[in-house]
């Protein structure tokens, strides 16, 4: 807005400047023409008196002073009866009596005048110069009103501007100011904080992508807390019976020792249980980082099924459980060997662990186009269609005594999917109590 202030004054001011010079100059040409066949017979009283009449009518009408010179710069007819018969000279009065119009503008103790001189010209002759001077004030108060308005308009202009910035920053900074006070809620650990935003806009899409996360947040919360309550309990339980043993064997100063050595047995296998929780909490929480690298292999799946099936081989043997792999085509694929073993060894496992004496697991390798499938078959106790849904959470196990029993911990099947999901795969259960248990793993060729 300066900047046009600036550009405006400057044009306005020069092209009125232009305008009232030309105007002058026109107007001391109609002098000139009026009076030139008069000019050399100014000697003449009469003659005189009609051109002085001429200039100072002119000189009246135009608000102005008028000059008449001879060649010589001198003064015939001055319209204010200063100069006469004095020498004048200027640089406008030169250029007339050279032919040329010339026109300046000039400041006198800071009043603007304009100084505008023509020939006079009779018969193709320079016969002297019409010199007129006049105030070039108004131009400047003119521009100046001007100014002054738009100054005024601009002032507005910026007023109002400020006022709907300020209006439009707090429609925009409420949501925000809304948010802030959510997170900081979230801060103080509450994390099912929600906001109310209502609006279609941006904001509005933060607001909802907020509330999901705050969803999210909570959901974790409670599993982390549930996953600690769990864990609490699944050490307590060994320890509990440790306590008990040792404090029986405290109580009397004299066991006998195969009284000592079964209760030391007892207190060791819980230590065993206690191991085996903890390790496999460890792995746990080791393939559930976010940023776990894969090491990926090229690793026939064929073998690495044998390579389980040798290692549980001596287990099934007691329980005289037949272990049987089908498999029609060897299948080659792109897996993290150590964690698809582990995955394989807590499933077979299961199925021997959950199957009664002379029962059989049957393992199928079936190639499929974009992946491949295998099926852990049993045909052992099966699962309750009520415990189906929650078998893969961490410490779920269907019967807690048996489970005790055998020693289990309720971690394998929760490791197992997470191992499946970081290779993309999939894990499902069907099952029929008493029928037995199938588990599918479909793992990307690709
Ligand atoms: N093949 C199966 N037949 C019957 N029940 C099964 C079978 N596989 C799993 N289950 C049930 O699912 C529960 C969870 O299995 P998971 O492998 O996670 O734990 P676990 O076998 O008890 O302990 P861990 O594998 O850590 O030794 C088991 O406790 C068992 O009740
Ligand atoms: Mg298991």
């Amino acid at each position: 807005m300066i900047l046009t202030i600036i550009f405006v004054e400057d044009y306005l001011t020069k092209s009125n400047i232009d305008e009232a010079e030309n105007n002058l100059l026109s107007q001391n040409t109609q002098v000139a023409n009026q009076i030139a066949p008069f000019i050399g017979n100014v000697d003449n009283e009469y003659t005189y008196r009609y051109v002085e009449d001429i200039i100072k009518q002119h000189s009246f009408e135009y608000n102005s002073r008028i000059i008449i010179l001879d060649p010589q710069n001198k003064v015939l007819l001055d319209s204010y009866d200063l100069l006469n018969n004095q020498k004048v000279s200027t640089e406008e009065i030169d250029d007339a009596l050279m032919g040329f119009d010339s026109a300046n503008i000039y400041v006198h103790d800071s009043k603007y005048v304009f100084y505008a001189a023509v020939p006079i010209i009779e018969h193709n002759e320079i016969v002297g110069s019409s010199f007129i001077t006049s105030s070039a004030d108004y131009i400047f108060s003119d521009v100046g009103e001007i100014i002054d308005k738009l100054l005024l308009i601009f002032t507005a202009a910026v007023a109002v501007s400020i006022f709907i910035s300020i209006l439009f920053a707090q429609i925009i900074s409420k949501p925000i100011e809304k948010l802030t006070d959510s997170v900081q809620h979230i801060t103080l650990g509450k994390y099912d904080t929600k906001v109310d935003i209502s609006s279609k806009d941006e904001i509005g899409e933060l607001g909802d992508a907020f509330n999901m996360m705050t969803t999210k947040l909570s959901q974790v919360d409670e599993r982390r807390k549930k996953f600690v309550s769990n864990v609490s309990h699944e050490l307590r339980t060994p320890m509990t019976s440790m306590k008990i043993v040792s404090d029986t064997l405290l109580s009397s100063p004299s066991w006998d020792e195969a009284v000592y050595r079964e209760f030391m047995q007892d207190i060791n296998s819980e230590i065993d249980r206690l191991n085996k929780i903890i390790d496999s909490l460890l792995y746990l929480v080791r393939v559930e980082k976010d940023d776990l690298d894969l090491n990926y292999n090229m690793t026939y799946v064929n073998y690495l099924l044998e390579w389980v099936i040798k290692t549980i081989k001596p287990i099934a043997d007691t329980k005289n459980i037949t272990v049987t792999l089908i498999a029609h085509s060897k299948i080659q694929i792109q897996l993290d060997q150590e964690k698809i073993q582990q995955c394989l060894l807590n499933i077979i496992g299961n199925a021997v662990k959950y199957t009664p004496e002379n029962g059989k697991v049957w393992i199928e390798l079936i190639e499929q186009k974009e992946q491949i499938l295998i099926n852990i078959i049993d045909n052992g106790i099966g699962i309750p269609e009520r415990d189906l849904p929650f078998i893969f959470d961490r410490f779920y196990r269907v019967d807690e005594a048996r489970a005790r029993k055998t020693g289990g911990t309720g971690l394998g099947l929760a490791i197992s999917q997470q191992i499946v999901l970081l290779h993309q795969g999939r894990i499902e259960v069907s099952s029929n109590v008493g029928e037995g248990t199938t588990v599918s793993i479909r793992l990307p060729r690709k």
